[in-house]
């Protein structure tokens, strides 16, 4: 699979033709006709070459007149059910992208980071290349919180080495983590606890607790950064993120 930071276009114009397919006025074929009929104006000029090229942050673009709304990004907060990828395609699973209506769907959209097949939880979906490279670099160091089942007894030892950041199996390094006992159950030895990250390392709340001889049952992403997973979102649900999500998101 290529990157999907490569797959964004990086320009300020556009022909014609994908503008109106991508407002949704139809498909390439449609809105060819629509050209063809002179209904299409750009800056109060009809035009008829779906080839022609346009600013599309700037130029006014009108079909009968009515003003036409370009928009560069798309933001999609998901509750990703089990069983599903995080991926744009796959041969044999439904990817996170396949539970997007017809109507949202876009070919440039994608995952930010991944979730294992078997975590649920909070997915952002976006065809913004920069803010996901923002998100995802161990540089920034952001914040990820995790609500989790766990098979035997967490303790205060857990938390302190948590704390502290320690060696996986592996010896792969993991920086400090914020974990908390949310509860623990004497008789089937088991706990629920939220653990906040700093960093995304493969399978990396699993491997942490294996780490400390205990198993993760259950996984599901609850923040990434100050976005939050909202409480009455239905799993394999999906909405779009506000704009002060979005800026709070950007400002970290
Ligand atoms: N850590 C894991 O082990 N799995 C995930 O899906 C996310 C974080």
């Amino acid at each position: 699979m290529c990157s999907p930071f490569l797959k964004q276009e990086r320009k300020d114009k556009m022909r014609l033709d994908k503008y109106l397919a991508e407002v949704g006025l139809g498909s390439r074929k449609e809105v060819k006709a629509l050209l063809k009929k002179g209904q299409i104006a750009v800056d109060g000029i009809p035009i008829k070459d779906g080839k022609q090229q346009i600013n599309e942050l700037q130029a006014t673009v009108t079909y009968f007149e009515e003003l036409l709304h370009y928009q560069k990004f798309y933001y999609y907060l998901l509750n990703k059910p089990q069983n599903v990828i995080s991926a744009t395609e796959d041969k044999w699973d439904r990817t996170v992208i396949d539970l997007l209506s017809e109507e949202d769907y876009r070919q440039d959209l994608f995952p930010v980071g991944r979730l294992d097949k078997d975590t649920e939880g909070l997915l952002l979906l976006t065809n913004d290349g920069e803010l996901a490279h923002e998100l995802l670099s161990p540089k920034k160091h952001v914040e990820k919180e995790y609500y989790a089942k766990i098979a035997g007894i967490v303790t205060t030892d857990d938390i302190e080495k948590f704390a502290q950041g320690f060696a996986l199996r592996s010896g792969e390094l993991v920086r400090p983590g914020e974990l908390t006992i949310l509860s623990t159950n004497a008789e089937d030895e088991t706990s629920e606890i939220s653990l906040v990250i700093h960093e995304g390392k493969f399978h990396q709340v699993k491997r942490m607790f294996e780490a400390v001889d205990k198993k993760v049952t259950f996984l599901k992403r609850i923040r990434m950064g100050t976005l939050k997973l909202d409480k009455n979102l239905p799993l394999g649900s999906y909405r779009m993120v506000t704009e002060e999500e979005i800026e709070s998101l950007k400002k970290g």
